[in-house]
């Protein structure tokens, strides 16, 4: 099951990831257009998902899978001779069908047509959700004051601690390139080795090597961009080139400085044990949430919210271990999980060289080979 491109490639740590997405689309020829398209127009049995975009379909499936905290074949007949997602053989299909539409009207009659209830908010990884309180009663953590919402810095005032937390305008204008050397780790633990190079202006290229020696890699020169695997050549969709425009800065601060009079500052969040502040950047589709750490002032997470019919559903990355490279902040792991457990994924740097020479010939589309 592949996730939609512009989803997959988010970060620099998930881009390896779309490598094979979009490879496997040369195997079959090029994939049709799910764009615009709804779940019932290119699957057989849609009857309460009516109106879900196409590219969505994958995403909610396993957002319902991961809420139930089971497989695919929960619901659906998975056997030894395929996959017959269409098929209605399962009473547990049939439940969820109920469930969902349950979701729609609660949604709708109660809430406003606010996706205040979802899966989750019941199952909570469980396919039986409790309907007796346990005790004796969890003890409780304490109310965050209400006064603390008044004392919020300003999405301005957060991005303006964040460059300086990462070296200072000056110091970060004078990276030209980044190198960085490590390991991409999947969800299984298995280690392959990475590079990236990010060029100014706007260039960025990657390899990974997977197992046998196998080169997967993804070039941008700052127009268009391709990718490689051993099993051939492609050039990137548009909505990959968007993204790859975003991988391709040192910083996503100009991107969010644009930005910055529709953010706003929700709050205050616990990440990875640390306080940040929660800057919400809406939007129809998807909206983003950027973590800060309340103390030092670095990006330490950004969170995607995406916008389905059946529940907001999120994938984020986290940004750790930075480091001092040559004045600036730089994180040397990032770290992704979505609703699809293969989507968890770990980017490890040994080694981050800035401003040294770069061979220039690798954001440059190869020759194909035949
Ligand atoms: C909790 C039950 C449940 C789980 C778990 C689940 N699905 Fe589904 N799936 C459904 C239901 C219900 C439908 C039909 C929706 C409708 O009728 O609108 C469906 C429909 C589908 C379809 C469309 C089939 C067609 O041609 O009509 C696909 C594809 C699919 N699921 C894939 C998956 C995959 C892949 C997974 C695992 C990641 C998964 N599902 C997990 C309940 C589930
Ligand atoms: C309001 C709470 C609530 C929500 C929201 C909810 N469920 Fe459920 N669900 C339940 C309860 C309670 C049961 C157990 C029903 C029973 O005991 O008969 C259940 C059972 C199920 C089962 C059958 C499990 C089994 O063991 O056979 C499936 C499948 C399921 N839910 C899917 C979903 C899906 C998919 C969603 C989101 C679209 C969802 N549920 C949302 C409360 C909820």
């Amino acid at each position: 099951m592949r996730r939609p491109i512009a989803l997959s490639l988010r970060t620099a740590a998930v881009a390896v990831f779309l490598c094979a997405a979009v490879l496997a689309f040369s195997q079959n020829g090029p994939p049709p257009s799910m764009k615009g398209k709804t779940a019932e127009q290119t699957k057989k049995n849609i009857q309460v998902l009516k109106g879900l975009p196409a590219q969505h379909v994958d995403l909610v499936m396993n957002y319902f899978a991961s809420s139930l905290g089971v497989k695919c074949g929960f619901c659906h007949v998975i056997d030894t001779t395929g996959w017959y997602m269409d098929r209605d053989d399962k009473p547990e299909k049939k439940t969820a069908r109920r469930m969902i539409q349950m979701v729609m009207d609660i949604n709708a009659k109660t809430f406003g047509g606010r996706d205040a209830v979802t899966c989750y908010t019941c199952h909570r990884g469980a396919t039986t959700p409790a309907n007796i309180i346990p005790l004796p009663l969890a003890a409780h953590a304490p109310q965050e004051s209400e006064q603390e919402d008044a004392a919020l810095p300003t999405a301005e005032q957060i991005l303006a601690k964040y460059e300086t937390a990462l070296g200072g305008a000056d110091a970060i204008a004078k990276i030209k390139s980044r190198k960085m050397t490590g390991v991409t780790v999947d969800g299984q633990g298995k280690e392959s080795p990475l590079e990236i190079v990010i060029a100014a202006p706007g260039k960025y290229a990657s390899k990974t090597t997977m197992r046998e020696g196998a080169v997967r890699a993804i070039g941008f020169d700052g127009t268009s961009g391709w990718m490689s695997s051993p099993r051939g050549l492609r050039d990137l969709p548009p909505d990959a080139v968007e993204e790859m425009k975003k991988e391709a800065t040192f910083y996503p601060l100009a991107r969010l400085r644009a930005q910055a009079a529709t953010m706003h500052v929700t709050g205050k969040d616990t990440v990875n044990g640390s306080q940040a502040y929660c800057v919400a950047a809406p939007g129809t589709e998807e909206s983003e949430l950027y973590y800060f750490d309340a103390a030092t002032g670095l990006l330490v997470r950004q969170s995607t919210r995406i916008t389905t019919m059946i529940g907001t559903i999120p994938e984020q990355t986290d940004y750790l271990d930075y480091r001092t490279v040559d004045g600036v902040k730089v994180p040397f792991a990032m770290r992704s999980a979505g609703v699809d457990p293969r989507d968890a994924g770990m980017e490890r740097f040994t080694t981050i060289e800035q401003n040294t020479p770069v061979d220039q010939s690798v954001f440059a589309k190869p020759a194909a080979k035949k």
